[in-house]
């Protein structure tokens, strides 16, 4: 489906109809809910550069890593197991128009514009502490919005008690999936309770400006409390489940990378320790840091696990 720029054409006449009238409900929806729908619209082309965007008071004052080191050492087996490899792979992708199908346990299911999501949904910037699994880790200045604001909006049923994230699967641009690296397409997912948690965000920018392709562009999750691999990219599906999701990590290796993935310095991957991590960007020879409990989240999150063994639920 192409999308010819707003001000040329009418939305309607260009939109196929189960997407247009579900946009019509999302945004019926989130007025009732929010006042932030009635802010003015920002096309994507505009929304492009997040010059003046405001710091939420939840972001860290931990020193920021160099944009080229984020934006040059990714995670991304879409494109490539090579982390140096998918900015250059990535730039294939095309990331507007882009839609997003929410389903499942929810009174307002549909194909959502990403859009109208961002219309309905104000950004801001947030700078959060970013720990992969494979033991380092960033500070990045994400541009996004909080998870659950936007969940709330769909109005999950009382059978919701997780929340599915699907990443595209287009093996023509994303020659990553041509190979059987994981199980495509890309799958992860939160229990609702970590969803509406107020740190969750989606993220759309980082350090001022659109997410590089690279990086998870138009969409991507943030779950700064759990290993990076949490925060899936490029996002088109949302599902409200009653089961917790099989996640493409988990699928790949259960004993290595469980649902939960919460950051812990106590509990050691198999086949190496997460005592401490590298701070991407320092040099080889400095020392590591001391990785932190939920990522230094702790005080905000730890009681969503106060009755789990985090060993056993890793
Ligand atoms: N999402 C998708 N769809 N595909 C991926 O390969 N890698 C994950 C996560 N999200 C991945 C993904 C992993 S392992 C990490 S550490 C982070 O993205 C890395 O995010 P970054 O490349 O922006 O640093």
């Amino acid at each position: 489906m192409l999308i010819k720029s707003k001000t040329e054409i009418a939305s309607h006449e260009i939109t196929d109809q189960a997407v247009f009238e579900s946009r019509r409900q999302f945004i019926k929806a989130a007025s009732v809910l929010s006042a932030s729908a009635l802010l003015p619209e920002v096309s994507r082309a505009e929304a492009g550069k997040y010059a003046n965007i405001t710091r939420s008071t939840l972001s860290t004052t931990a020193a920021i890593t160099d944009r080229a080191d984020a934006i040059s050492y990714t995670n991304y087996y879409e494109f490539s197991t090579n982390k140096q490899d998918s900015s250059l792979l990535a730039r294939g992708l095309t990331t507007s128009p882009w839609t997003v199908e929410v389903s499942g346990e929810t009174e307002n299911p549909g194909k959502y514009h990403l859009e109208d999501i961002l219309q309905a949904n104000p950004v801001e910037e947030r700078i959060y502490r970013f720990r992969c699994v494979e033991a380092w880790s960033m500070v990045v200045p994400w541009v996004g919005f909080p998870l659950g604001e936007m969940l709330k909006k769909f109005k999950p049923t009382s059978k919701a008690k997780f929340v599915q994230f699907t990443t595209l699967y287009n093996p023509d641009i994303m020659v990553g999936q041509r190979a059987h690296v994981l199980e495509w397409p890309y799958v992860e997912g939160l229990r609702m309770d970590e969803a509406m948690h107020p740190l969750a965000i989606l993220a759309t920018g980082m350090y001022g400006d659109t997410l590089p392709n690279q990086n998870g562009a138009p969409l991507r999750l943030i779950v700064p409390w759990k290993y990076g691999f949490k925060s899936i990219k490029a996002i088109v599906k949302i599902e409200f489940t009653e089961t917790m999701p099989a996640t493409a990590w988990n699928k790949s290796g259960p004993g290595e990378y469980g649902f939960y993935a919460n950051v812990n310095p106590e509990v050691p991957h198999p086949r190496w320790s997460q005592s401490r991590e590298r701070v991407l960007g320092s040099s080889i020879f400095a020392p590591k840091r001391e990785t932190e409990k939920f990522n230094g989240y702790g005080e905000q999150v730890a009681s969503l696990y106060s009755d789990m063994d985090l060993a056993k639920f890793f």
